[in-house]
């Protein structure tokens, strides 16, 4: 399909214009943590899709992996990482996660995060492929409490704006180098951003598939936006599933944490028995990946639409404590936890895939950085293991932010820049919603947990056949960039002709390391076209 340059027509001589030093798409944990960086340089305006607290962060329970436990170590926190990344991780970006992570984490604590404590200090929790307990958290709603202190540091500096509610539609470039964004106004009104370095942290893409833990905003606004403007996408097949969300009829698929397994909460098919020996030896623990397809494997055969969690082991005085968000969300909707077993099945839940960077939060198009969920600093490799993206998010946004000091610092010149796109260039609006429905049950039908050359074909098929909407309306962009990702999701899981990781592949079951450990990166051409290019070094050929 052809991808246009833009999704609305604009001339910013036309349009209200803001001028800063440093423009942050995004204003989840790594968002923040990069506005914090940069906001001792210069100014800083931070956009926000919806209200600052509302994205993935917020919703993140389980909690933040970091080597504090006395009896852990950096090699081994690496080591896990490595292994669930299933050979694909890239080596020095983990290194670099977890050894800042334990500085990042130090400093949110002292900027005022609260985390569970017991005796010996910070109580560290189990999660799947966690060779140790490591994982720090506060109760089950630990993305809420970084959110908030994260937030209250962030903007309490004199020199960062946040812009609520204002949806970021496209970056915008000017001679090969990214100047900006253009951005709708909750008034509906166009507005143009100028700044010497923006950087993206506008998170995932969860909304692409019909079953889901993440908030409506995960649409993947950055990485398509990024992707339009030039930028280099990989990893886009590794989309990771969540074994364990709520299924109830009518009810969000709420995600019921890995943590509780790692409190020794036992999966159940409906005949009540424990399966997960025959997958993993690791049983409940074992790597995500894993876990998610013995749970679809089980309902296949049980032909029964979920399966069971099980923690009334534990007494409804501890899990008051130690769950208290899942406590009371089930029981608003009629389980006691304590009491009952809770029915779940398997859900989008995180993108290892985005916009390429490297070590520093740089993109390949210049003065342009990304960090969280909307990058790929391929620290994840094609299995993210549980609890380390919210370290990610801290070590990365960081870096970014510093990044962008760097190149802010070498610029010259006023940043505003007349700039334009006519509506010959751009899609008309559609209205986008039964549009947006069929992508998402084509891509959980077709590209999801299970996939195959012939369910993929069909689903690039189909995508074909759904056109891309432009024009102001929130609801048209947010698809065209699910759209637009769709098909990159599709088209690299059918050239990674192995399994690996999340990526299953039904037809090629085996990992196939002496031709695969190969990534898939995405550009888009001059002309709309998408080019891609399979190699094992950058995305335009470089050592990294
Ligand atoms: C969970 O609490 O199970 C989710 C945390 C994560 O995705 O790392």
């Amino acid at each position: 399909m052809h991808i246009p340059r833009h999704l609305v027509p604009f001339d910013t001589r036309r349009i209200q214009r803001i001028e800063t030093d440093f423009l942050i798409v995004g204003s989840g944990n790594a968002g923040l943590r990069a506005a914090i960086e940069a906001s001792g340089e210069g100014s800083v305006v931070l956009l926000s899709k919806e209200n600052v607290n509302e994205g993935a962060t917020r919703y993140a329970q389980g909690g933040i992996a970091v080597v504090m436990n006395k009896e852990d170590t950096i090699e081994a926190h690496v080591r896990d990482t490595l292994d669930a990344g299933a050979g694909l991780c890239h080596l020095p970006a983990v290194q670099t996660m977890v050894a800042e992570g334990v500085d990042r984490v130090a400093e949110l604590l002292e900027w005022g995060a609260e985390f569970d404590r017991d005796k010996e200090g910070l109580a560290f929790g189990l999660e799947g492929a966690h060779s140790v307990r490591r994982v720090a958290h506060k109760g089950d709603s630990t993305g809420e409490e970084m959110q908030s202190a994260l937030a209250k540091k962030a903007l309490s500096h004199p020199n960062v704006s946040v812009l609520e509610h204002t949806f970021v539609i496209d970056l915008l470039t000017d001679s090969g180098a990214c100047v900006g964004a253009l951005a709708l106004r909750p008034d509906g009104e166009l507005t143009a951003v100028f700044a010497k370095a923006t950087i993206l942290a506008a998170g995932g893409l969860g909304q692409l598939y019909k079953r889901t833990s993440n908030p409506s905003v995960a649409t993947g606004d950055g990485m398509a936006m990024a992707f339009r403007a030039g930028a280099a996408l990989t990893d886009m097949e590794f989309f990771q599933f969540h074994p364990t969300a709520l299924y109830m009829e009518g009810k969000p698929r709420f995600l019921i944490s890995e943590a509780a397994r790692g409190e020794g909460a036992q999966l159940l098919n409906i005949r009540g028995e424990r399966f997960m020996i025959a997958y993993d030896e690791r049983e409940e623990l074992a790597p995500r990946d894993i876990v998610t397809r013995a749970v679809l494997a089980e309902t296949m055969r049980a032909r029964h639409p979920c399966v069971y969690l099980d923690l009334t082991k534990h007494s409804r005085e501890f899990l008051e404590k130690r769950f208290p968000n899942i406590l009371c969300t089930l029981r608003s909707y009629g389980v006691e936890i304590w009491r009952d077993v809770i029915p779940v099945q398997a859900a989008a839940h995180f993108m290892m895939g985005g916009v390429w960077t490297d070590r520093r939060g740089r993109t390949s198009l210049p003065n342009l950085f990304a960090c969280g969920e909307a990058a790929c600093s391929m620290a994840h490799g094609a299995n993210r293991l549980a609890s380390n993206s919210l370290l990610e998010g801290l070590v990365f946004g960081r870096r970014a932010g510093r990044s962008a000091v760097k190149a802010a610092r070498r610029h010259e010149g006023p940043v505003w820049k007349p700039l334009s796109a006519d509506a010959s260039e751009t899609p008309p609006p559609r209205g986008a919603q039964e549009l947006r429905e069929r992508l998402q049950e084509r891509m959980w039908e077709e590209a999801g947990i299970l996939r195959s050359a012939e369910s993929l074909e069909s689903a690039l098929n189909a995508l074909e056949k759904m056109p891309l909407s432009g024009g102001t309306d929130r609801a048209d962009i947010e698809y065209s960039n699910m759209r637009i990702l769709g098909e990159l999701l599709a088209r690299a899981a059918l050239e990674r002709v192995e399994s690996r990781g999340a990526h299953f592949r039904l037809d090629r079951p085996e990992r196939d390391d002496a031709n695969w450990k190969r990534r898939v990166y995405f550009a888009r051409g001059e002309n709309g076209t998408v080019r891609m290019r399979v190699s094992r070094r950058g995305p335009k050929g470089e050592n990294r």
